[in-house]
């Protein structure tokens, strides 16, 4: 296996997961770890992933030095690279532009084990404010570019790279290369870690921690609750009872649905809460994207405990809470972005133990995972929806006629996008009432009215998304309708930015 220590990137987790898909074990692991758990779990490489610090900062996160000679082969990404650098007497300072995006690296070692074979001219996906300007002792120049004179650095001998851009994400055109090639040519790791081990552990897992007490799951419909359900249905069969709240914030028929397909197809006992009432007069009045989003998460808790205590002795609560959950609700060293309803929005006198078996995954991880559990293929490729539903497309304050609107023109978007075939090349998309009025005139009348926003997106697991190039027919026809059949929006805006630097959702 491969250790990946954690200095708060927000794609930390992303590295781990490129090595899962070579077939290497991997896991992220706090960047203090002790020398002696590392030399406990004898990893064939170790990663330090990127942050947001700077190694001369206050509070820069650090490892103990006596980790580059313990004869395990390193690589340090950005951060990781520059804290190498720093611990090694090499010099590190504030770059006179920093860079994010992409930027074009020369190769100059081309001998070099982690480029090996590689073009000599790549682009690469740049995201810093510092650089390292000197070299520390032993080391060599591998790559540079024009902003960043060392963009590679390594000292074979010792076995320690670094690389001053983000090889784990797909905006580097050889980066997988160039992690695959420190796995294989540098570490020598085995691939023989596959989604079936993966199912055996989780299952193994679950059994030694419920033991023969119940669990309950919070259950949206979603592909992620229902993997989950699958997952812990087949280590503790009846043990485990999913809880589907209807928090009034669904999209148009989707209770009725989602009740249909779930009780039919994963064989799991399951209990319809709604709660619709109780969800909107406690979100009365509240604007704050992030205290909505900590309301609904109360407020879940709150329903399953209620459940729990009809239950009787229900230790245990399931979620499928996904590696973007974790990461953007913040985490020790990582910033928050905003708090998903199910991690930074859970109260924290929650009396539950927590139990999340794809914490560490990514979305399309999940999908595999959920075919290999024989979930239906619609079921498995249904377009994320998050638990906080219609709440967080209402942006500002949620009241029914509003959720009304968003209800009504995303049926819309939702139809107009099936008739035209694209609904399984478009990651997610959806209507947001986005806050504004204006001006419109129809018929021969003045109109001011709500701005209806239409957001569709291509990702592959939800950290970074493009915008869809829909058709413009296609568009002109979903506005149209909106327009047409909705009341109360005379306008209809297409969001055409990227993830990042915006999100997906509008809150
Ligand atoms: P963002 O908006 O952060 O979304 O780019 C990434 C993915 O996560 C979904 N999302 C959530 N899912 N609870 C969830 O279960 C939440 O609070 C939440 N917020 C965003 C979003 O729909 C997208 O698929």
């Amino acid at each position: 296996k491969i250790i990946v220590l954690d200095f708060g990137s927000q794609y930390n987790q992303l590295i781990t997961r490129r090595l899962r898909d070579f077939g290497i074990y991997s896991e992220l692991l706090p960047h203090d770890l002790s020398m002696d758990k590392i030399k406990e779990i004898a990893p064939k490489g170790i990663i330090f992933s990127g942050g947001p610090n700077s190694v001369y900062g206050e509070g820069a996160l650090r490892v103990d030095p006596a980790i580059y000679d313990l004869g395990i082969p390193i690589l340090g990404i950005c951060y990781g690279m520059q804290l190498m650098a720093h611990d090694l007497d090499g010099k590190v300072e504030p770059a006179d532009n920093s860079e994010y995006g992409r930027a074009d690296i020369e190769v100059t070692a081309e001998d070099s084990p982690l480029v090996k074979g590689l073009p000599k001219d790549q682009y690469v996906w740049m995201s810093h404010g510092d650089l390292v300007t000197e070299l520390p002792a032993g080391f060599k120049l591998a790559a540079k570019s024009a902003n960043c004179p060392i963009s590679i650095m390594e000292n074979r001998e010792r076995g320690l790279y670094g690389i001053q851009f983000h090889a784990e994400v797909r905006n580097s055109q050889y980066g997988l290369d160039i992690l695959k090639n420190f796995a294989f040519n540098v570490c020598h790791a085995e691939a023989n870690w596959t989604m079936d081990d993966f199912i055996e552990m989780q299952v193994a897992e679950i059994q030694k921690e419920v033991g023969d007490k119940k669990v309950i799951l919070g259950l949206s419909g979603g592909v992620d609750s229902s993997v989950t359900a699958t997952l812990l249905h087949k280590a503790i069969g009846n043990q485990l009872t999913a809880i589907f709240v209807d928090h009034g914030m669904l999209r148009k028929d989707e209770g009725d649905q989602v009740m249909a397909a779930l009780n039919r197809d994963l064989g799991v006992n399951i209990i319809r809460v709604n709660a619709q009432e109780r969800f909107l007069s406690k979100l009365a009045g509240v604007t704050d994207p992030e205290k909505k989003r900590k309301i609904i998460g109360r407020e879940f808790v709150e329903v399953f405990n209620e459940e729990a205590q009809k239950l009787k002795d229900v230790d245990f609560l399931a979620q499928g809470t996904l590696y973007t959950d974790v990461i953007e609700s913040g985490t020790n060293t990582a910033q928050t972005i905003k708090s998903h309803h199910n991690v930074g929005g859970l109260p924290k006198d929650m009396h539950f133990k927590l139990i999340e078996p794809l914490r560490k995954l990514f979305k399309d991880e999940v999908r595999e995972l959920g075919e290999k559990l024989g979930i239906p293929h619609d079921l498995v490729w249904r377009q994320p929806f998050p638990g906080p539903g219609l709440g967080i497309r209402v942006l500002g304050e949620i009241t029914e006629d509003k959720l009304q609107i968003v209800r009504e023109s995303d049926a819309i978007l939702r139809e107009e996008i099936k008739n035209a075939g694209l609904q399984e090349d478009i990651w997610q998309y959806f209507t947001v009432l986005t806050g504004i009025r204006s001006v419109g005139v129809m018929g021969d009348g003045r109109t001011y009215d709500y701005t209806v926003g239409v957001r569709a997106v291509t990702s592959i697991d939800g950290m970074t998304a493009d915008f869809a190039q829909i058709p413009w027919p296609v568009l002109s026809k979903i506005s149209t309708r909106i327009v047409d059949e909705v009341d109360h929006v005379n306008r209809v805006v297409y969001d055409i930015t990227s993830k990042p630097p915006a999100t997906i959702e509008w809150e």
